[in-house]
């Protein structure tokens, strides 16, 4: 089964988003299993603090090395295999292909900061560190659920139908999915291409190609 460990400050923002729809349902079935653990537990004074100044001062606070590393530890030791994450904006990009690394590892740690980042000294602790994009959120936790939701998604039998995965946007080498249509056939005075109802199967399935790689190419240019 997968294992997902969510180390946070905030467990509650994760208890909606995973009792809904596709991640629900692979819970449900046992085909994924998420354990957030509060980071504040792993504190040792009596305020339960978990941040603190920056030394060399400057603005914000950073979250404390001692029960962040304490938090990482009791993750690894509750699943040996688990491969830790650390989400922050200065980590590498996540995209389709790092869901799909994730799906193979299948015991991930998510570690979720607060306030301006990290004690430096935190990262040697982790095995990786992960950014959802060149914008800055006011946590780890948005990032950890978008992770979490791309990968659960792709675990086998997640899924209703077994291809539909598989031909997802970007999971074929970069390619982006075509344009889709369902009724009505006329949506204010727009047609549903003529391709799609003329029940020709291999006209259908090179427009979508050709469409897919239309769409693929506009993409690259608007991401130069
Ligand atoms: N924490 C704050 N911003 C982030 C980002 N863009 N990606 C991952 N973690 C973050």
């Amino acid at each position: 089964m997968f294992h997902a460990q969510i180390l946070t400050l905030f467990p509650e923002f994760f208890n909606s988003p995973l009792s809904c729809s596709i991640p629900k349902r692979a819970i449900e079935a046992s085909l994924a299993r998420v354990d957030c653990i509060q980071i504040r537990d792993f504190s040792t004074d009596k305020h339960r603090t978990v941040d603190d100044k920056p030394y060399g001062g400057g603005p914000g606070m950073l979250m404390k090395p001692e029960p962040v590393v304490a938090a990482i530890r009791q993750a690894r030791k509750r699943d040996p295999q688990t491969h830790v994450v650390m989400l922050t904006p200065s980590g590498i990009r996540f995209g389709q292909s790092k869901a799909l690394e994730y799906v193979e590892k299948a015991h991930i740690t998510l570690l979720c900061g607060r306030y301006e980042g990290f004690d430096e000294r935190i990262c040697d602790e982790v095995d990786e560190q992960l950014s959802l994009g060149d914008y800055v959120l006011s946590g780890g936790e948005p990032a950890a659920l978008s992770v979490l939701d791309a990968v659960i998604r792709l675990l086998p039998g997640v899924l209703g139908s077994a291809d539909s995965a598989v031909l997802d946007s970007f999971t074929e080498e970069g390619i982006l999915d075509w344009p889709h249509y369902t009724r009505p056939e006329v949506f204010e005075g727009k047609r549903v291409p003529s391709v799609l109802l003329s029940g020709n199967h291999e006209k259908i399935e090179a427009w979508r190609r050709e469409q897919a790689i239309i769409r693929s190419k506009l993409w690259c240019k608007n991401h130069q």
